[in-house]
């Protein structure tokens, strides 16, 4: 027991090390950390201007935003790697990958300029996105309102209400894996908004539901697109 540090020192020792910056590039960073540099930004500004700007707008004001509510709700919990990849493969609409793998990032750059996250020393480089988080500067790890998610969990009534309790954090659509009727269930409650079809012979069933967030994580429920029974018990 003499051997051991008291552990006011362990938990020193702990708080420290979570707040000293990333000493590794292994180390999950945010786009809060500066992962741009103005330079690269600025210098996205020509191919921004010819290849971008007919179709999008860098202000919220502007047609097709690139920056604000509409950013948050298509990239927020993504990584920066995911929306350089996004762009390459689709972008500029009709002639995607049309641009060299640098102007992307760079045009990436003045993204992320664009919605207010810090330039930083270091540019953003070819293998530099893929552990850079999009979250929101509180860190939040909630999907936004609006986001078109999948949520699995078992199906009840609650008064007039249809909820999904037992429920998974709500998952980006898209990349929820499969696996839904066995993976771990999570201890939401998920309220179902707008169903139109018929549910009564699924109470009890272990559902995966598909639909956009109704306020930040789903506060307010789910907007249902679909709801399918992927096993008959639950949980
Ligand atoms: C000819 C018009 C056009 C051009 C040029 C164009 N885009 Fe787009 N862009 C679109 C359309 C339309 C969508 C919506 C596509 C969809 O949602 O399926 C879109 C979607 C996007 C999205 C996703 C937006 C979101 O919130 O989900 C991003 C990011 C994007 N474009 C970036 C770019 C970048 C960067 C360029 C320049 C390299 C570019 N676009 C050029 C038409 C265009």
């Amino acid at each position: 027991m003499q051997n051991l540090p008291p552990l006011s020192l362990v938990l020193l020792a702990w708080a420290t090390a979570s707040l000293l910056p990333a000493q590794t590039s292994t180390r999950s960073r945010t786009v809060w950390d500066g992962v741009y540099t103005e330079a690269q930004a600025t210098r996205a500004l020509m191919a921004y201007g010819q290849s971008c700007a007919g179709c999008h707008a860098l202000s919220t004001e502007g047609r097709a935003p690139l920056v604000g509510q509409q950013f948050w709700k298509s990239f927020a919990q993504k990584t920066v790697g995911d929306l350089v990849e996004f762009v390459k493969a689709n972008m500029p609409n009709g002639a995607p990958g049309s641009l060299t793998d640098s102007t992307y990032r760079d045009i990436v750059a003045l993204m992320l300029k664009s919605n207010g996250f810090p330039a930083g020393a270091a540019e953003l480089g070819p293998n530099d996105g893929g552990n850079v988080q999009i979250v929101p500067k509180d860190g939040s790890t909630e999907l936004p309102a609006g986001a078109l998610v999948r949520v699995v969990g078992c199906l009840a009534q609650r008064g007039t209400d249809w909820v999904v309790t037992s429920a998974t954090p709500p998952e980006r659509a898209e990349h929820a894996a499969g696996e839904e009727a066995s993976r771990a269930l999570g201890n939401r409650v998920m309220t179902l908004k707008f169903v139109i079809t018929r549910l009564d012979a699924m109470v009890g069933s272990r559902v995966a539901v598909n639909g956009l967030l109704i306020g930040e994580g789903g506060m307010e429920g789910i907007n249902v697109t679909t709801v399918h029974r992927v096993a008959p018990k639950c949980p």
